[in-house]
């Protein structure tokens, strides 16, 4: 029978599409958020979702809903290697998570689009956790360069924002964790044009050698520089996105051997 009832948002050539980037790992919650993830980018024309495994291999779980949403998507993984996630040092010390996956995710982009085929795209790091509202996505769809926008529930704060001056031009940080970071913004608060990421082939998130909360500045150094910022969402006066974490269910009836069926998937 015909799929009369695709799921899939439209697509329209004169919009530019929105490479959203989502590293993921294997967790109890780790269906549910990517269920509500899912949710949201249906209503999304005009997107890609690169959805990245942080796993030695493509988990059948991710396969069978990705393959599920109707979405338009590429499923990569790529695994952090045990002696950088399992240092036993403060949270400042270590790796930050997900970079390997959002890395690899960049080098799939710079590979498999041809930065003179005309296309028109932007780059967004979307964790699976995070809340987003859909308005967040068209604020961004027109990025210029690269885009930036308060995010909620981080640092500390009701919300953080870039600071933005009677020309609108971004002049600094609203943050009270290290506002001297060159760029002191959550992962969820800005996006970037895709013909800069072609433009700079070397431009990677660090992997070492950076201190917590300089993993957003180790790749927008590489790229741009504060005059380029596109301050959005109403001079960064409307908060589009949360930076919402899932607390972790408690699992302990589930005891030794497991209490409920293991065949079925959560
Ligand atoms: C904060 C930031 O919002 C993240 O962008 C940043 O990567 C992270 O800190 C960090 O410490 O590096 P937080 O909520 O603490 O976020 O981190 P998570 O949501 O747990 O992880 C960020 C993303 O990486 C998520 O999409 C998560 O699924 C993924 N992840 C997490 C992995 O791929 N592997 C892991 O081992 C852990
Ligand atoms: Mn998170």
């Amino acid at each position: 029978m015909k799929n009369v009832h695709s799921r899939s948002p439209p697509w329209s050539d004169a919009l530019p599409t929105l490479h959203v980037i989502t590293p993921t790992y294997r967790r109890p919650v780790q269906k549910a958020e990517l269920t509500r993830l899912t949710n949201t980018l249906l209503h999304v024309p005009n997107l890609h979702w690169l959805v990245v495994e942080d796993a030695a291999e493509r988990t059948a779980l991710v396969s069978r809903l990705l393959e599920n949403t109707g979405l338009n998507y590429t499923h990569l993984n790529i695994e952090t290697p045990q002696n950088l996630t399992a240092l036993k040092e403060p949270r400042n010390e270590r790796i930050p998570v997900g970079t390997m996956q959002r890395n690899l995710a960049l080098r799939w982009l710079r590979e498999n689009i041809n930065p003179s085929s005309g296309h028109k795209g932007v780059v967004y790091f979307a964790d699976d956790d995070n809340t987003y509202s859909l308005e967040l996505f068209e604020e961004m769809r027109w990025t210029r360069k690269a885009s930036v926008w308060p995010v909620a529930f981080v640092g500390g704060l009701r919300y953080e924002s870039p600071k933005i001056n009677s020309q609108g031009k971004v002049f600094g940080w609203r943050t009270v964790f290290d506002p001297h970071r060159p760029f002191a913004i959550d992962m969820a608060g800005f996006a970037v044009n895709l013909q800069l990421i072609f433009s700079k082939p070397q431009a990677y998130f660090k992997l070492k050698g950076v201190k917590g909360g300089y993993q957003e500045s180790s790749l927008l150094q590489d790229l741009i520089t504060l005059s380029d910022l596109e301050p959005k969402a109403s001079n960064c006066t409307k908060v589009l996105v949360w930076h919402t974490r899932t607390e972790s269910p408690l699992l302990m009836n589930e005891g030794e051997k497991g209490f409920t069926n293991t065949s079925v998937e959560v």
